[in-house]
């Protein structure tokens, strides 16, 4: 009986010890976005994540660029690497599919341990064809491309084209299925752009028959809800604006069917980036990329593409307010804020913060790599070290703490701020206490801010318990106020440690910030300084 009910016990412990050793090699949680309370997260691996991203230039999604590529990477300490996988790469006969590039990223990427977001450069990159194969792009009569009001078409696939679609999923559910099994278990990849700056230059929209035949249908009540509206077509629903926004719903349903059926196969976060409209003036459709998620039309996106978990503003505006003003627009409690692309020159770097600020997933500059090319004037002049150095600086200082700030970014408990150019103050407010922040003022003493020589300015602070702050950035004067209804109290250190997260995401003790270094506030320079305050009044 007793051996008997050993040999049950000692199996029934074998058989637990070997699910328990294949639970060890299964996979890890799928990368996955989660959002609570108008907030979210991006989870990689199960734990919080902010992506410290890079992307690299258009043309460098070759094994042969990859040694150009990695130095930049590390260089500016990303954690990710946005690169592009091109349909025309992938299947330039239709129905042969060649993986190589894919197979050879992923290993080196594990090497360099980054992660990666991959670019699907499909029916949409920048509003063309061009990474279509030549099997599509050569052949206007079964792939169609947009007709405008005239008759002459451009050089933009027609979201209409029932066999661009079909051919497009048929590609990307390829690209899927060979990234779950290469990828299935290690997650490099952690997420997906499907297309490339969907939308049209040139038209507000397709008007081809089957375009017409659109705006005189009805409007989905998705959309009718998301915008509470009453039924009725297009045209008669949305009037001067019907044009856009039903091509908008047109290329967003489109891309939405693309992505639905690649998370099938394997299921990663997908989004789709913007080229955006001016925010402020922003000029007719067509103008700008038409029926891309601009500003104006992110609840027909929202509404029509529900297997996109983002849509990501590519922000090239150097000007503080237009910058702001993009992050506020897409930093919703239906959108999660990803900066999918930003320029690479010294006003975009202290942006991370105003972004960190907005409780974003994820930044990313582009063109980051040693190609020697330089989209000047969106971006610097030249790709190198120097250029690179501020963007470097700042993620250097983020990276030991990402995962911890993702996650009081999550619980709400996360404030950023970027210098502007024209005013050199700022005020937040979090709750218990209130913030003034200088930027230009010397260490020591009260010179009122003057603004910085060049535009690095940035804070971030994050709560980590009651009166207690972390707080960082640089080039920048934190004080610290009671807030306002606390009136007669001022503010005392009880204690500032200067330190850093280690590797385990344990804090470690460098030394206590006191005289000198507290009187005037807390005043970060050039330096990688990461302070631990606790706050009391008297
Ligand atoms: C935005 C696009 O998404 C990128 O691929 C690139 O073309 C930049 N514009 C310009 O360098």
């Amino acid at each position: 009986m007793t051996s008997m009910f050993h040999r049950r016990l000692l199996s029934a412990l074998f058989a637990a010890v070997l699910a328990g050793s294949g639970l060890a090699h299964a996979a890890t949680p799928l990368p996955r976005i989660v959002s609570a309370h108008g907030r979210h997260e991006l989870l990689v691996d199960g734990k919080p994540y902010f992506i410290l991203g890079a992307q690299v230039n258009n043309s460098s999604g070759w094994p042969a660029m990859l040694p150009q590529v990695w130095p930049a990477i590390e260089a500016i300490h990303a954690n990710t690497v946005q690169v592009p996988i091109a349909w025309d790469q992938i299947e330039p006969v239709q129905g042969h599919f060649d993986f190589s590039f894919l197979d050879t990223l992923v290993a080196q990427a594990r090497e360099q341990k980054v992660r990666l977001v991959l670019l699907w450069f499909a029916t949409w990159k920048n509003n063309g064809p061009n990474y279509a194969p030549a099997w599509v792009k050569l052949n206007n009569r079964r792939f169609p491309r947009v007709v405008k009001k005239d008759g002459s078409s451009l050089n933009s696939l027609s979201p209409f084209g029932t066999h661009t679609l079909a051919a497009d999923r048929a590609a990307f559910v390829a690209l899927m299925t060979h990234l779950r099994q290469l990828d299935g278990e290690q997650h490099t990849v952690v997420m997906m752009q499907v297309e490339n700056e969907s939308g049209t230059y040139g038209t507000d929209r397709d008007y081809s028959a089957a375009g017409n035949a659109l705006l005189q249908s009805p409007v989905p009540v998705v959309v009718l809800r998301k915008m509470d509206k009453h039924a009725g077509s297009w045209s008669q629903v949305f009037g001067k604006d019907a044009a856009e926004f039903s091509y908008a719903w047109a290329i967003a349903h489109y891309i939405d069917q693309v992505a639905a059926a690649g998370k099938a196969v394997y299921d990663l976060p997908m989004y789709a980036n913007v080229a955006l409209r001016d925010p402020f003036h922003p000029g007719p459709p067509g103008g700008y990329s038409s029926g891309g998620p601009t500003d104006n039309v992110l609840d027909i996106w929202r509404a029509a593409a529900p297997s996109l978990d983002l849509l990501a503003p590519d922000i090239y505006m150097r000007e503080y307010a237009k910058y702001t003003a993009v992050l506020d627009r897409y930093a919703r409690a239906d959108n999660p804020l990803f900066v999918g692309e930003t320029g690479n020159d010294l006003p975009y770097a202290r942006y991370l913060f105003a972004a960190l600020g907005k409780q974003a997933i994820g930044y990313s500059p582009f063109g980051i790599d040693y190609t020697k090319y330089s989209n000047w004037p969106l971006g610097a002049k030249v790709i190198d070290a120097d250029t690179i150095q501020p963007f470097a600086a700042n993620y250097a200082l983020i990276a030991p703490m990402q995962s911890l700030i993702a996650r009081l970014s999550f619980e709400g408990k996360v404030w950023g701020a970027a210098e502007p150019e024209q005013s050199h103050e700022q005020n937040l407010e979090l709750g218990d206490w209130r913030v003034h922040i200088g930027y230009g003022q010397p260490q020591f003493g009260m010179d009122p801010p003057k603004g910085n020589d060049k535009l690095l300015g940035g804070v971030l602070i994050a709560q980590l318990g009651k009166n207690e702050y972390l707080v960082t950035g640089y080039h920048a004067r934190v004080n610290f106020l009671p807030p306002k209804d606390h009136d007669g109290e001022h503010l005392l250190f009880e204690r500032v440690e200067e330190g850093h997260y280690d590797v385990d995401g344990h804090w470690q003790f460098l030394r206590e910030w006191n005289g000198d270094q507290t009187d005037y506030g807390l005043n970060f320079t050039g330096q990688p300084q990461v302070l631990r305050v606790t706050l009391a009044t008297y």
